[in-house]
C-alpha cells in the first residue's frame, strides 16, 4: 500500500483503478484532485458519504452553481455549455429537474422496455449471426458498441438512413481523452444542427416516437425548443457509452472468471443478479456526474465552500469493504443494492433499459458462442482513458466454431 496519493491517470491506474480507490477509502476518503485546465475538485470514494452526496438536494447539479475556475476549464459536456444541448435534467435541479424528467422519463416505463426487448435480441441475433462461424470476434466492437446505439436510435426516431453517420459521430462524442477534444467540438457542432433539422421534421410532420413525444410536449408549452434538443443529446450521451461499458465489463468479468460463466450458462434465473453484480463490481460510471455545494458544507469530515466542484466515485463505492463483505468478489446471489445507476433525484432514467440490454447481450452470448474464451492476456486489454468512464477499447475473444450441418458433435 504506498504512502502517498495514488496517481489517478495513466496507464497502470485505468488498467486497474482499484488499488488507488482503495487507499483513497481508507486515507483521504474526500480527497482533493487537479483537473486539466487547472481545475479541482473533491473526490468522494466511501459508500455512505456517496450515497449522502447523492441524494442531498444541497449538492446542486446546474453548472452555473460551479465556481468559475470550473466553469472556465469547459469540462461539463458539451465544453461550452451551450443552451441547445445542455438544458437538460442531469443539469438542473428542483422543479425544473422533475418537469424535464417527468416529460423525457415517460420513453424507459418498465412497460415501454418490454416493448423494447424484441427489437434488442432482433438487433443482438444480427449481431452474433455476423460473427458465430469465424470463431474470434472483438465483443466490444461487434456487440457491445452496435446494440445499444442502434435501441438509442429507435427509440429516439433517428431514420434509418442517417443511422451509420450518427453511429460514427456517436463514436467521436463518446472520446473523453484531452487529445481528442477538438474532434469532440466539431462533433457537437454537427448533433446540434442534426437534432435541430430532427426537431424542425418532427414540427412538420408528427411521429410516433420519443422526439415526436418531447416536440408535442414543445407544442403543449411545457419544454423550450433548447429542452428538446438537450434532452435528445443527453439520451445519446447518457444511454449510450455507459452501456457499452456494462457490456464490456459484464462480459469481461465473467470470461476472468470461468466458473461463473459456465454456471450462468446452466441457471439463467441467475442473469439478472448477475448484471447487478457487475454493475456494482466494474461500474460502467467511474464517477457520477458533476455537484456544486449550494453553500459551506461537510463531506466526510471536510468541509467544503459553496460551488466547489464535487466528484462522487461509483466505482470506489461499489467495492467499499464496510458495505460489502469481500467486496472484489463476484457473487451474483449476494442480492446487493448498489449505486451504479445513482441514487436520489438523479437517479438513472435508462436503468431499466440498460439492464434489460445486458440480459439479452449476455444471454445471447452464452447461447451463441460456445467455449468462450478470452483471445488475449488480461493485461493487454486496454481501457478507456477516462475520468468519467471505466470501459474496455477491447475484448477480444475466441469461442468453438458450429460444427457441419447435420453433424451431431460425435
Ligand atoms: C449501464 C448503463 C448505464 C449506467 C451505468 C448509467 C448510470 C447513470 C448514473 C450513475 C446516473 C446518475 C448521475 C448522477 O447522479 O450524477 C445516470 C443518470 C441518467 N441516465 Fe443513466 N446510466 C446507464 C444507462 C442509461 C440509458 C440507457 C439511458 C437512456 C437512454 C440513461 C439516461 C440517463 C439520464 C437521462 C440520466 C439523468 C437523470 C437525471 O438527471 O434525473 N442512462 N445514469
Amino acid at each position: 500500500m504506498p504512502a502517498s496519493p495514488p496517481q489517478l491517470h495513466g496507464p497502470a491506474f485505468e488498467a486497474d483503478p482499484h488499488p488507488a480507490y482503495r487507499w483513497l477509502r481508507e486515507h483521504a476518503p474526500v480527497h482533493r484532485v487537479d483537473l486539466p485546465g487547472g481545475a479541482w475538485a473533491w473526490l468522494v470514494t466511501r459508500y455512505e458519504d456517496a450515497r449522502r452526496v447523492l441524494a442531498d438536494p444541497g449538492m446542486l447539479k446546474d453548472p452555473m452553481a460551479g465556481h468559475e475556475v470550473w466553469r472556465r476549464a469547459g469540462l461539463g459536456l458539451p465544453h461550452d455549455h451551450r443552451p441547445s444541448l445542455v438544458h437538460s435534467m442531469v443539469n438542473t435541479d428542483g422543479p425544473d429537474h422533475a418537469r424535464l424528467r417527468r416529460v423525457a422519463g415517460g420513453a424507459f416505463t418498465p412497460r415501454r422496455v418490454r416493448s423494447l426487448v424484441e427489437g434488442a435480441e432482433r438487433v443482438t441475433a444480427g449481431l452474433l449471426d455476423r460473427i458465430a462461424d469465424s470463431g474470434e470476434a472483438d465483443l466490444v466492437r461487434d456487440l457491445a458498441y452496435p446494440l445499444p446505439i442502434a435501441v438509442i436510435c429507435d427509440i429516439l426516431g433517428v431514420p434509418e438512413a442517417d443511422r451509420p453517420e450518427f453511429h460514427r459521430r456517436a463514436a467521436v462524442i463518446d472520446s473523453s481523452s484531452p487529445e481528442e477534444l477538438a474532434a469532440v467540438a466539431e462533433t457537437t457542432d454537427w448533433f446540434d444542427s442534426y437534432l435541430s433539422a430532427l426537431v424542425d421534421s418532427r414540427l412538420a410532420a408528427p411521429c410516433d416516437d420519443l422526439l415526436g413525444d418531447l416536440v408535442e410536449s414543445h407544442r403543449a408549452g411545457e419544454l423550450s425548443r433548447d429542452e428538446v434538443t438537450s434532452a435528445a443529446f443527453l439520451l445519446l450521451v447518457a444511454g449510450h457509452e455507459t452501456t457499452v461499458a456494462l457490456l464490456g465489463n459484464m462480459l469481461f468479468t465473467l470470461l476472468r472468471r470461468p466458473g461463473r460463466l459456465e454456471r450462468l450458462r446452466a441457471d439463467r434465473e441467475l442473469l439478472g443478479p448477475a448484471v447487478e453484480e457487475a454493475l456494482r463490481l466494474e461500474s460502467p460510471l467511474q464517477n457520477a456526474t458533476w455537484r456544486f455545494p449550494r453553500e459551506a458544507t461537510t463531506v466526510g469530515g471536510v468541509e467544503l465552500t459553496a460551488g466547489e466542484p464535487v466528484l462522487v466515485s461509483l466505482l470506489a463505492a461499489g467495492r467499499d469493504p464496510e458495505r460489502y463483505e469481500d467486496p472484489d468478489a463476484f457473487v451474483p446471489d449476494r442480492g446487493a443494492s448498489h449505486l451504479s445507476f445513482g441514487h436520489g433525484a438523479h437517479f438513472c432514467v435508462g436503468a431499466q433499459l440498460a439492464r434489460m440490454e445486458a440480459r439479452v447481450a449476455v444471454g445471447a452470448v452464452l447461447d451463441r458462442l460456445p467455449g468462450l474464451r478470452l483471445a488475449v492476456d488480461e493485461s493487454e486489454l486496454r481501457w478507456w482513458p477516462s475520468m468519467i468512464m471505466h470501459g474496455l477499447f477491447a475484448l477480444p475473444v475466441r469461442f468453438d466454431r458450429p460444427g457441419p450441418a447435420g453433424c451431431s458433435g460425435r
